[in-house]
């Protein structure tokens, strides 16, 4: 996505809590000839997060797209064997994170609302459960409660014009299988399992990430609020839907 926005000639505020990765994108990204600043953040850190974001502000003068896209696999495999760092890992970055980002960004784009959008990175996994399961509960979890900020965010903030979308992509082929492996202590620490799990072994033949970062922009520019690239689970969303719309239609059972 740094990489497409760069394309357009947007200068870029990278965070991450790796250091490492924000230097690697930083070589990538000198090709576009803009302004490219990379600030270290926890996301799961509400305070830095402000911190940061004020930072930004004042060294760019303005904020106009905000791309809330940090976010772990999670522990993958039978929720049972879940235990509270398990789940506090996934929410804080996922969901918490997210919010926090978003919600310390606000009062900056607000500034400027007509040139103003922000860019929640669900998942189609905030769409619908994979079948059969693949162990992805607490990912699911998170990555539905995005679907509902995002709606949320764009009715408080329609009538104030900034845009928001909400990303729901299937395999891209990045990192995320081994997002595991750099799971802070707090959180129980490293842990290798999913690099084995059937998604990892996906992850090669997924979008490229500059193509996905392109079809984000044109969403953008499109002001789209689902933004559905990967059209192959269309069917496991109506089978879902569908369920839904059966219960509304059932609820006579229930109610008398
Ligand atoms: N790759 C896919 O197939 C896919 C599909 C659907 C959704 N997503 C979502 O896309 C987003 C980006 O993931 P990705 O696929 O590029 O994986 P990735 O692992 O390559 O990138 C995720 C980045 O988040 C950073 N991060 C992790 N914890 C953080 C924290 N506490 N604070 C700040 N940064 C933190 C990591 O260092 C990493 O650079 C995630 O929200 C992911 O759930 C990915």
């Amino acid at each position: 996505m740094a990489g497409a926005l760069a394309e357009k000639g947007m200068n870029l505020a990278l965070a991450d809590i790796d250091e490492a990765k924000l230097e690697a994108a930083k070589k990538i990204l000198a090709q576009y000839g803009v302004r490219v600043e990379s600030y270290t953040l926890d996301v799961t850190d509400k305070e830095a997060v402000c911190e940061v974001v004020k930072r930004v502000e004042e060294t760019f003068g303005t904020i106009n797209v905000v791309c809330a896209n940090a976010g772990v696999s999670g522990k993958m495999g039978p929720i049972q064997e879940a235990d509270v760092a398990d789940w506090d890992w996934v929410i804080d970055v996922n969901l918490k994170g997210v919010a926090y980002v978003v919600q310390t960004c606000l009062p900056y784009l607000l500034k400027n609302p007509q040139d103003a959008h922000i860019v929640i990175t669900s998942s189609i996994s905030g769409l619908r459960v994979y079948q059969p399961s693949r162990g992805q509960a607490m990912y699911n979890t998170t990555k539905f409660g995005l679907v509902g900020l995002g709606e949320a965010l764009q009715v408080d903030l329609a009538p104030h014009g900034v845009g928001v979308s909400i990303l729901c992509p299937s395999i891209v082929n990045t990192e995320i299988s081994h997002s595991g492996l750099s799971r802070p202590e707090k959180y129980g620490g490293a842990f290798e399992t999913n690099a084995n799990h059937e998604l990892a072994n996906a992850a090669s033949s997924g979008t490229d990430p500059l193509q996905f970062g392109r079809w984000v922009v044109k969403a953008i520019e499109q002001n789209l609020l689902h933004v559905i690239t990967h059209p192959n689970d269309q069917a496991l969303v109506e089978e879902r839907h569908e369920k839904i719309i059966n219960s509304f239609k059932n609820s006579r059972l229930i109610t008398g």
